[in-house]
């Protein structure tokens, strides 16, 4: 099957598709998903098939608003509230207690569910139309780099599958996921709404999971898979031009293909993909930087260090994954 436009026709295609219990690609504004109803089990397998994921990795459900959020999850506490009514619809994943209704292929067999209401207009029709809660993990094989963009969705997962088209998704990188099952709101995955952002509305510190430092230690948050994000090419941070050159270097001695993706850096080669110097829209062209510099047969793709501040924590951290 082609990529489909989002024509009110195609997408009320997609969701008979989906009411069917087959599969649909959608875009959202974070990264293509691949959706199914989340509450059909044998629907939700086949994302599971399709991706080549382990099961022992939940699913993130959309939903259309709070109203819809709420049917999902057996405590809407005030602190869900506050975070949705300042963030949704938007990139921001919220994890909570689940509802029988929620199948546990969907959550891993764990009692909680992820929950978001995105914000792209095309997964809203879909959302509104349908009328279902739609698991939808990034529309990818699993470990690969997130699909930002319809024909990334289709190199990856092939031509069988419905795909809606949605332009190149906005903030380009998954959704921040903070767990809110417990005392204190633990963040399991950076995005793009910072932690600094969620703290404020919160007036209240968060307790940090992730770690996207260079070591293995064990990762409590699910599906938090080391390896991840990667592109087909071996992917090498150079924190100096020093460094690079080393870098460089190596990869002609071995006859590989380099490309680069660089922020300050000034050297003139080939196959240099430049990146703003701003953390969202660095996120915005950094997974279609991967996937550029892979289909042009990289070997090698070498990409300057990134800022330290809390703004970058989200492409940091996907950074250091897709270099693991
Ligand atoms: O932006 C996004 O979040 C994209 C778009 C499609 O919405 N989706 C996405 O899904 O990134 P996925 O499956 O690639 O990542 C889902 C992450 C998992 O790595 C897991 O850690 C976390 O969400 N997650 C899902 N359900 C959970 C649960 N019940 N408890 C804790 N973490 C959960
Ligand atoms: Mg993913």
């Amino acid at each position: 099957m082609p990529i489909y436009q989002p024509t009110s026709e195609n997408i009320e295609r997609a969701a008979q598709l989906l009411r069917d219990g087959e599969l649909v690609a959608l875009p959202t504004e974070t990264v293509y998903g691949l959706g199914a109803n989340a509450l059909d089990i044998e629907a939700v397998q086949k994302i599971f098939s399709l991706k080549g994921r382990p099961s022992y990795n939940p699913l993130i459900v959309h939903v259309l608003d709070i109203k819809s959020a709420k049917k999902l999850a057996a405590v809407w506490p005030q602190r869900a509230q506050v975070l949705a009514e300042a963030f949704w619809p938007g990139a921001l994943t919220l994890v909570l207690p689940k509802c029988d209704t929620v199948p546990d292929i969907v959550t891993a067999g764990l009692q909680n569910v992820a929950l978001r209401a995105p914000s792209h207009s095309v997964a809203r029709q879909l959302l509104e139309i349908a009328q279902l809660p739609l698991a939808a993990p990034s529309a990818n094989k699993f470990t690969q780099t997130s699909p930002t963009r319809a024909q990334h969705v289709q190199q990856s997962l092939g031509d069988e599958l419905f795909i809606l088209a949605g332009g190149a998704c906005e903030v380009g990188i998954e959704s921040t996921v903070l767990d809110l099952t417990g005392d204190v709101p633990v963040l399991l995955r950076p995005g793009m709404i910072s932690t600094a952002d969620i703290e404020t509305v919160l007036g209240a510190n968060l307790d940090i999971e992730y770690s996207n430092d260079d070591s293995n230690a064990p990762r409590r948050a699910p599906g938090q898979v080391r390896i991840h994000y990667a592109p087909r090419a071996k992917l090498l941070i150079y924190r100096s031009s020093s460094e690079r050159d080393v870098l460089v270097q190596n990869s002609v001695a071995h006859d590989f293909m380099i490309g680069i993706i660089a922020i300050d850096d000034e050297l003139e080669m080939q196959r240099i993909v430049r990146l703003p110097n701003n953390a969202l829209q660095y996120a915005s062209q950094f997974y279609n930087a991967l996937h550029e510099l892979d289909a042009q047969g990289c070997d090698v793709i070498l990409v300057e260090a990134l800022p330290q501040n809390s703004e970058w924590d989200g492409v940091r951290d996907r950074l250091g994954r897709a270099a693991s």
